[in-house]
């Protein structure tokens, strides 16, 4: 596995019990003896402080703090060589979350780098070294949650909370010396299973069975940080399912947590799954907005309402989620995806940074009060399935821990963290990173729309694939035009922003081009600002991504990358560069022969 601590000795047979004894720990083995005094500081909690004394540093920070500020002291001395004077840091959310779709029979739901690294076989199957590694990795970069099992609980995950309590125990204690703190995706209908005859969230048996459930979760895993719950989303049960709001029937969660400091983060993900393709009347990616605002500040003060960052589900391009912009008295995390479901299934080169760096630029910094990721980890020998995707994992961290982090210099650190490439490489591999997201968009579906990949598996490019369906994903091309009207006039999507934003995107003739379907319904025939029409640039943009894979291709194939991550990294590539030329060529395709407009290039389009 080579990751970005690879320059790190091994913790194998080492011994450490808490954050503070293996912030010591690793200090010793990476840098001089004695050259770091560390001073505990409670009142810095995850926050550190280094400061130069004459032998040497001062290092402050609470139990975690100081953990954190000595990966920040080790990984910058190896990547920089170099350290401040002085230095503070602490992280801008309290929590910053992975979440792991994980499911007991050892499958991973969107899960690209092998099997469960939690489960096999309908049982706990951890192995303690890989743990303390996943452990290092996520302390290494701030991140302090785990939430190991898939939103979606099937049979047996609920035994995580029962007959698996003393396994949850164990894997807890595996990672509480490094921060690191465990959260479990439970079932709302569970009552239910145990003999309850509802789940309502107002009875007062049903209220008195989590309260009880807590109670025996609590009294194993002291430390645990909360529950993780999926309901009435995607024919998950609910709340709705008893006329109950989702204030509710969260609040009835979080109450049971309550007294135990944990937190109940509850997914906004809710929308109609059942949609007629002919009812224009609903408009997907207005759903969460209808369903939670009127629900402002009617949630319990540990509830934590997780919003994916775009309204539809993680496609490669979309708007900043509007709940995120207009909630206020609710505590929200934003939920970013490091799995690549729709971005190419860690097969295709897709570094995350620059888009989220896109998001944060909408989002007022004190918005939200947590960032979380669905997980791209798994238990193949490159924990991240392909070894520069877990580029995306160590720029999560960063991001969480300070969302105003440069992009390019935190990929850059992992590049040179994690390969020993020469300095030039090191820049031809950053700028490449760095691109990729814009490359696979320009390949895959056109400015804005998304949704033109295979259903179920969404790898791979079909236009209307989604089109005539029930999940309410729809680009409504046809001979004449594509895409949606959002705008007051059409589903009114764009009146759930700020005025600002309203503004920003509310004319074709001034919206981002990059949004430009997202937000409008327009001919093919209609000018873009650099002159030339949508069609045209639909085709050039698709025949650009296919030609900036194959120059990406070449470029990894120069990169001295060590084996056996060479390998796989070009046996990905070329891979990519198939993914590339089939969706430049169906895409083309599609839209040559919905709108009979010839490439006015003339380059090959099959017709
Ligand atoms: C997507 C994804 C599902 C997942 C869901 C969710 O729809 O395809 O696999 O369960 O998101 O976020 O809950």
């Amino acid at each position: 596995m080579n990751t970005w601590l690879r320059l790190l000795s091994s913790l194998d047979g080492a011994v450490f019990s808490s954050p503070e004894e293996l912030a010591r720990l690793e200090l010793s083995r990476a840098l001089p003896e004695d050259s770091f005094a560390l001073v505990p500081d409670p009142a810095l909690g995850d926050g550190w402080r280094l400061s130069r004394s004459e032998g040497g540093w001062i290092l402050r920070g609470g139990g975690t703090g100081l953990l954190y500020g000595a990966y920040s002291v080790i990984l910058r001395r190896l990547a920089d060589g170099e350290l401040p004077e002085e230095e503070a840091s602490s992280p801008r959310y309290s929590l910053r979350m992975i979440n792991c779709w994980d499911n007991m029979d050892g499958t991973v739901e969107r899960g690209y780098s092998g099997r469960s690294l939690f489960f096999e076989g309908g049982r706990c199957a951890w192995e303690p070294a890989r743990m303390r590694e996943l452990g290092r990795l996520l302390a290494s970069v701030g991140l302090n949650v785990l939430c190991i099992n898939n939103v979606n609980v099937h049979e047996p995950a609920q035994q995580l909370l029962e007959d698996s309590l003393p396994e949850l125990a164990r894997l807890a204690d595996v990672f509480r010396p490094f921060g690191v703190r465990l959260m479990v995706s439970v079932d709302f209908s569970r009552p239910l299973h145990a003999g309850l005859p509802t789940a309502d969230p107002l009875d007062p048996e049903v209220r008195a069975w989590w309260r009880g459930t807590a109670e025996k979760v609590y009294a194993a895993v002291p430390d645990l940080a909360g529950f993780l719950v999926k309901a009435d989303s995607e024919n998950r049960p609910g709340p709705y399912a008893y006329g109950r709001t989702h204030a509710e029937g969260a609040n009835m969660l979080a109450e049971a947590l309550a007294p135990f400091g944990g937190v109940l983060v509850w997914r906004a993900f809710v929308y109609n799954c059942h949609q007629d393709w002919r009812d224009t009347g609903t408009d997907r990616p207005k759903a969460a907005f209808e369903h939670y605002m009127p629900l402002d500040g009617q949630f319990a003060e540990n509830v934590i309402l997780q919003v994916k960052h775009g309204p539809f589900d993680f496609q490669v391009r979309e708007p900043l989620s509007p709940l995120l912009l207009a909630m206020r008295q609710t505590a929200m995390a934003m939920e970013l995806q490091l799995a690549q479901e729709y971005t190419g299934h860690q097969i295709d080169l897709y570094t995350m940074i620059p888009m989220w760096k896109e998001l944060f630029e909408e989002l007022p910094p004190n918005r939200i009060t947590a960032l979380a990721a669905v997980s791209n980890l798994g238990r193949d020998v490159c924990i991240t399935g392909h070894p520069l995707a877990a580029v995306n994992l160590y720029t999560f961290g960063r991001l969480a821990w300070d969302p105003a982090v440069d992009a390019a210099g935190a990929v850059r650190d992992w590049v040179r963290l994690t390969w020993a490439l020469p300095e030039a490489q090191e820049d031809v591999l950053t700028s490449l990173l760095l691109s990729s997201r814009r490359t696979y968009e320009k390949y895959t579906a056109p400015l804005g729309i998304g949704w033109m990949v295979n259903p179920h598996d969404h790898y791979g490019p079909n236009p209307s694939g989604y089109e005539y369906d029930q999940w309410g994903t729809y680009h409504k091309a046809d001979r004449n035009a594509v895409g949606i009207d959002r705008t007051h006039a059409g589903t009114g999507y764009l009146d759930q922003y700020p005025e600002a934003l309203r503004r920003k995107y509310g004319d074709p003739a001034s919206c981002a081009d990059l949004y430009l379907l997202f937000y409008h319904r327009l001919p093919y025939t209609w000018r873009m600002r650099d002159g030339r029409t949508l069609i045209q640039r639909i085709y050039d943009d698709h025949f650009e991504g296919y030609e900036e894979t194959k120059a990406l291709v070449e470029s990894l194939k120069k990169l001295d990358f060590p084996a056996p991550d060479r390998e796989l990294i070009l046996s990905r590539a070329e891979m990519q560069l198939t993914d590339a030329r089939e969706w430049c060529d169906i895409i083309n395709t599609f839209f040559h022969r919905l709108s009979g407009i010839p490439d006015e290039r003339g380059r090959t389009i099959y017709p």
